[in-house]
């Protein structure tokens, strides 16, 4: 039986890699290096979504990955805004690339994947599963560990650990204080006791 959706000759396989990175995880790291090796081009495409308010801004956001992802010679990092699958349509992508991590993202992820394949047919949702070890990991519990002065160590990359450090204490300076998130900066203690 001819497939519905002939691929044609064999050509370059494009995916994104959609997301809020806010903000990026080793686990969103694990998938893009698993995607990096099963496409020849995969983009990285953070949302520009207003309604939210994040707490990483953009262009903070794509500063992080492209040097997350720098090293990879098929990996690049760009944004977009409305429907996933126009975007899709506008960089040639023939695939999205979505990471499951438990059966509790699944019910989601299979709605979303089946309403992109609604709006357009062509397009496939691969899933992939990161390392067991980032199962339990998101970026909002990143960002709830770290806003109430927990470790974050292990579950983002340091470059990301310093940026949310930055971010949540404006006293901390790169390289003033050790990367070790127990301490704290004397400023930040006197404000809590303020
Ligand atoms: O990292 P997230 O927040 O789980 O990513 C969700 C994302 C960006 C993939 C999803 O919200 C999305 O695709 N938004 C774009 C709007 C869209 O296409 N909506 C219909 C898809 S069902």
């Amino acid at each position: 039986m001819a497939p519905a959706f002939p691929r044609g000759p064999l050509h370059k396989t494009t995916a994104i890699y959609p997301g809020s990175f806010d903000p990026p995880t080793n686990g969103h790291l694990d998938l893009i290096e698993r995607g990096s090796k099963i496409f020849d081009e995969l983009i990285v495409a953070i949302l520009r979504n207003p309604d939210k308010d994040p707490l990483f801004n953009v262009s903070e956001r794509v500063a992080m990955l492209e040097a997350l992802t720098g090293h990879y010679s098929n990996v690049r990092v760009d944004t977009f805004d409305g429907l996933t699958v126009d975007y899709a349509d506008k960089v040639g992508a023939s695939s999205v690339l979505r990471g499951i991590r438990a059966l509790s993202d699944y019910e989601y992820e299979l709605q979303m994947a089946l309403m992109n394949r609604k709006l357009r047919p062509e397009l496939e949702t691969v899933f992939m599963m990161p390392a067991e070890k980032y199962s339990y990991l998101s970026s909002r519990l990143v960002r709830e560990v770290a806003q109430l002065g927990g470790s974050v160590k292990g579950l983002v990359p340091e470059l990301v650990e310093q940026n949310l450090r930055g971010k949540l204490d404006p006293a901390f300076k790169l390289g003033e204080f050790p990367h070790d998130t127990r301490f704290e900066s004397r400023k930040s203690r006197a404000r809590k006791k303020a």
